[in-house]
C-alpha cells in the first residue's frame, strides 16, 4: 500500500490531492497497490475547510510516521525540510518534491542520500509545471550527450512581459499572474530571476553531472525591465523573455533577453514554458508546455509517484 504523507495543501499540494482522488482507480491498477493520504502538514489548520481529519501542523506527525512510504512536498519551505527529507531518505521512503528551491539549494545532498539508500527521490513539478523535462534527461544523456540548454522556465515572468506587451502595466500583469496561480507566495523569485536560476541550476546539474553553486550563477531577473524596450522591440518583431542558459561547459545565467518574436522561445504565451537542448547528435529538441499552475503541476507528482511505483 502506498501511505502517502502530503507536505503542504495549497495550490500544488491541494490539485495532487484532487488528482489522486480523480484518478484513484487508474492509478491503483498502474501501481498495483492502494493509494491512502495518511497525513497533510499545513500551517494553519483553520484555513482548510476538506481533510479536516488528516490535517496536522505538526511535521513530526508525518516523518516519524514508519508507515509513510511516500512523502509527497509541495511547501515552499526550504532549510526546515531539507535534513527530514533527507533523513526520510536514508530509512528508505520515497520522495516527491515540487520545491524547486529546497531542491536546487539540497539538491547535490539529496541525490547522493537518495541514491545510497535506494529511495527514490523525484522532482519533475519543480522544473517546468506540467512539462516533462527532467524525466527525459537521462535518455538525451544516454543519446549522446547535450552542449547546452536554453529555457523559458517562469511562467510569472512569462506572463507578465506577454502582458505588457499587451499594453498592461507591469503591477497589474503581476496581480493578475498571482490570480492564475503562476506566482510564488512571495513573487520576488520570480521577478528576480531567482525562480530560473534554480530550475536551471538543477536542470543543468542533471544534465551536464556538475554541481552548480547558486550563488555563483548570474542571475538577472524582470523586475527593473523598461516597459518602453519591450515594446520597442515588438516594433521590430522582436520580444524580450526571461532565459535560462547552462552549457556542457559549465557557463550557466539567467537573464533578460532580446528573441525573435516568431522563435520557438520567442511565441511562448501567458504561463508558457519550454526548453531547448542542443544535442549532439540530433540537433534541437524542444519540450514545451503550461509551465506553472495548480493542476499542471500536479500531474507531474503524478507522473512521478507512476514513475516510482508503475509495474
Ligand atoms: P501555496 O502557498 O499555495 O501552498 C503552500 C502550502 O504549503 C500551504 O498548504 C501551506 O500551509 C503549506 N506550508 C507552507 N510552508 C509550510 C511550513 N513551513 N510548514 C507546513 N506547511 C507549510 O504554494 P504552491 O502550492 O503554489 O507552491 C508549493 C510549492 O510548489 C512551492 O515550492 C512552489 O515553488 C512549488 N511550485 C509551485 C507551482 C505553482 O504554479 N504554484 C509550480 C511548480 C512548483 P498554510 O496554507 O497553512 O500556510
Ligand atoms: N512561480 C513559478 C512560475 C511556478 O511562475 O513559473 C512554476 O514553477
Amino acid at each position: 500500500m502506498i501511505k502517502i504523507g502530503l507536505l503542504g495543501f495549497g495550490t500544488v499540494a491541494g490539485s495532487f490531492y484532487d488528482l489522486v482522488e480523480e484518478n484513484r482507480e487508474g492509478l491503483e491498477k498502474i501501481t498495483g497497490q492502494k493509494i491512502e493520504f495518511k497525513k497533510i502538514l499545513v500551517r494553519n489548520i483553520g484555513k482548510y475547510n476538506r481533510c479536516k481529519n488528516l490535517l496536522t501542523i505538526n511535521k513530526e506527525d508525518i516523518f516519524e510516521d514508519r508507515e509513510i512510504n511516500l512523502i509527497v512536498e509541495a511547501t515552499g519551505e526550504v532549510d526546515r525540510l531539507a535534513s527530514p527529507i533527507e533523513e526520510a531518505l536514508k530509512r528508505g521512503v520515497n520522495v516527491i518534491s515540487a520545491n524547486k528551491a529546497l531542491i536546487s539549494k539540497y539538491l547535490e545532498r539529496l541525490i547522493l542520500t537518495s541514491k545510497k539508500s535506494k529511495a527514490s527521490l523525484k522532482f519533475e513539478g519543480a522544473v517546468g509545471g506540467a512539462i516533462p523535462i527532467l524525466s527525459n534527461i537521462e535518455k538525451l544523456k544516454a543519446a549522446g550527450g547535450v552542449k547546452k540548454v536554453i529555457g523559458v522556465l517562469n511562467g510569472t515572468s512569462n506572463f507578465i512581459l506577454s502582458q505588457i506587451e499587451n499594453g498592461l502595466s507591469f503591477e497589474k500583469a503581476l496581480e493578475l499572474a498571482k490570480e492564475k496561480g503562476y506566482a510564488e507566495a512571495d513573487p520576488s523569485a520570480d521577478i528576480d530571476g531567482i525562480d530560473t536560476m534554480r530550475k536551471i541550476n538543477i536542470t543543468s546539474s542533471l544534465l551536464f553531472d556538475k554541481f552548480f553553486k547558486e550563488e555563483e550563477i548570474e542571475t538577472i531577473g524582470i523586475r527593473k525591465i523598461n516597459e518602453d524596450r519591450i515594446k520597442d522591440a515588438l516594433k521590430s518583431g522582436k520580444t524580450i523573455k526571461l532565459i535560462g542558459y547552462g552549457d556542457k561547459n559549465g557557463k550557466i545565467y539567467v537573464r533578460p533577453e532580446e528573441l525573435e518574436k516568431n522563435s520557438i522561445l520567442g511565441s511562448l504565451k501567458g504561463g508558457e514554458n519550454a526548453i531547448v537542448f542542443f544535442t549532439e547528435n540530433a540537433g534541437e529538441i524542444v519540450i514545451k508546455g503550461m509551465g506553472a499552475g495548480g493542476r499542471e503541476t500536479a500531474y507531474s507528482l503524478v507522473s512521478d509517484l507512476i514513475d516510482i511505483y508503475g509495474k
